[in-house]
């Protein structure tokens, strides 16, 4: 078989199958940015290569889905952090017309070449750490125009990086200002217009809200998601962060991707999630910069055979956070993760958690050749690091993008 690139002599995690995978002497193979061939070399079949890489023993997974973010922004949020050193806390700010507001400005007022400007950065700092598909919400613009300006700027960044993006519209973030005095006209106004006109113009590939006292309410996020099914686009929530709503419950029966942070979640969520296969996201990026001491319920998820994701959270209020590796140290650190459930939740879990499994997020035959190329000695030197960076090559489509 003639193919484009082969990798050889790497030791490999497949995240496919049963744990991560692990394969001694691998080999990984690609041809037209897809995978031909991953596994042993021992069995791979007869190729000849256009290029060659020799890994000499480096590890290589799937490239990091980092698969919750909210990257695009304008601003930042020093200052309220300093405010919660002294004691504030992050529903007293927003409350107070701080918090999401507050970037809601700096965000509307940014244009466009501003907001990709501010955010490629960041958007940089997760590809030095090995993300080949970035999700990026939407929600600090809270109108039609610039909600549809922040999608348009998400999109943008593939355009000017090696990555995939994939846009989740957050237009029930907050209750922007001129709302304030009717949040269900807000609702009305997202369910019959910003929804839509974003959905027609092919500006998003999921719909998101946030389920809180200080965003919407069940019955208003209800409204959303039967908004979002009109639409043909798949729903998550960021739900039970703060206190129990039941937010995770509704988006599980109305069929959520996932529901994301989770600590307050009790056991009625955890049984909705493991029937209807919805993607738990946790964020301990969240959890820490928030000083939040209740803990996510890893153990019933488990038992109960939730699948579990961890992502960054990148957003100036909650997670100023780039990393995923140290979001993966920090998931096995607070909420005692494994390794392999760090790992997998950083790759295969993360792809379902966006609904695009099938196209990411393994090592296999047929999947996008998205590798991260490792200078480690054992995966778990990737979840162990704190602030070390040992990633050696990132390959996006098959390319090798540095
Ligand atoms: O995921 N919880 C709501 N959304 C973000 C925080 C947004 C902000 O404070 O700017 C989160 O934590
Ligand atoms: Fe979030």
């Amino acid at each position: 078989m003639q193919c484009d690139h082969v990798w050889l002599d790497a030791r490999l995690a497949t995240m496919a199958g049963e744990g991560i995978g692990i394969v001694d002497d691998g080999m990984v193979a690609c041809t037209d940015g897809r995978i031909v061939y991953a596994g042993p070399a021992a069995e791979a079949p007869l190729l000849s290569a256009s290029t060659t890489t020799r890994c000499t023993g480096r590890w290589i997974t799937p490239g990091i889905v980092d698969c919750h973010t909210h990257l695009v922004y304008a601003g930042n949020r020093a200052g309220e952090f300093e405010a919660r050193l002294a004691g504030a806390t992050y529903e007293d700010i927003a409350r107070a017309g701080g918090g999401i507001a507050s970037t809601v400005s700096a965000t509307r007022a940014a244009d466009a070449h501003e907001l990709l400007a501010e955010s490629l950065p960041r958007l940089d700092a997760l590809l030095a750490h090995g993300v080949t598909t970035v999700e990026i919400k939407s929600g600090y613009g809270l109108s039609l125009e610039h909600e549809a300006k922040m999608l348009r700027v998400a999109g943008a960044l593939a355009n000017v990086r090696n990555v995939r993006v994939r846009r989740t519209f957050l237009g029930a973030h907050a209750v922007p200002a001129e709302w304030r005095h009717n949040p269900d006209g807000y609702v009305t106004h997202i369910v019959d217009c910003m929804l839509p006109t974003i959905a027609a113009e092919g500006l998003a590939d999921a719909v998101d809200a946030f389920c809180e006292g200080i965003g919407f309410s069940p019955a208003q996020v209800e409204l959303v998601f039967a908004a979002a099914a009109r639409a043909g686009l798949p729903i998550k929530l960021h739900a039970e962060q703060l206190s129990n709503l039941h937010g995770a419950t509704l988006a599980a029966r109305m069929g959520a991707l996932s529901a994301d942070h989770l600590e307050h979640a009790d056991e009625e969520a955890v049984a909705a999630m493991a029937q209807a296969g919805t993607v738990a996201v946790l964020l301990p990026g969240a959890f820490y910069f928030t000083r939040e001491d209740r803990l996510p319920p890893v153990g019933l998820l488990r038992s109960a055979g939730v699948p579990i994701a961890v992502a960054t959270d990148c957003n100036p209020g909650t997670s100023p956070l780039v990393s995923p590796l140290l979001a993966m140290n920090m998931a096995a650190t607070l909420f005692r993760l494994t390794v392999a459930e760090c790992l997998m939740g950083t790759t295969r879990v993360a792809a379902n958690a966006l609904g695009i499994g099938d196209k990411i997020g393994t090592l296999e035959a047929g999947k996008a050749c998205d590798l991260a190329i490792w200078d480690v000695g054992s995966p778990a030197e990737l979840v162990y690091g704190i602030g070390s960076n040992p990633l050696h090559a990132r390959i996006f489509g098959g390319i090798n993008v540095g």
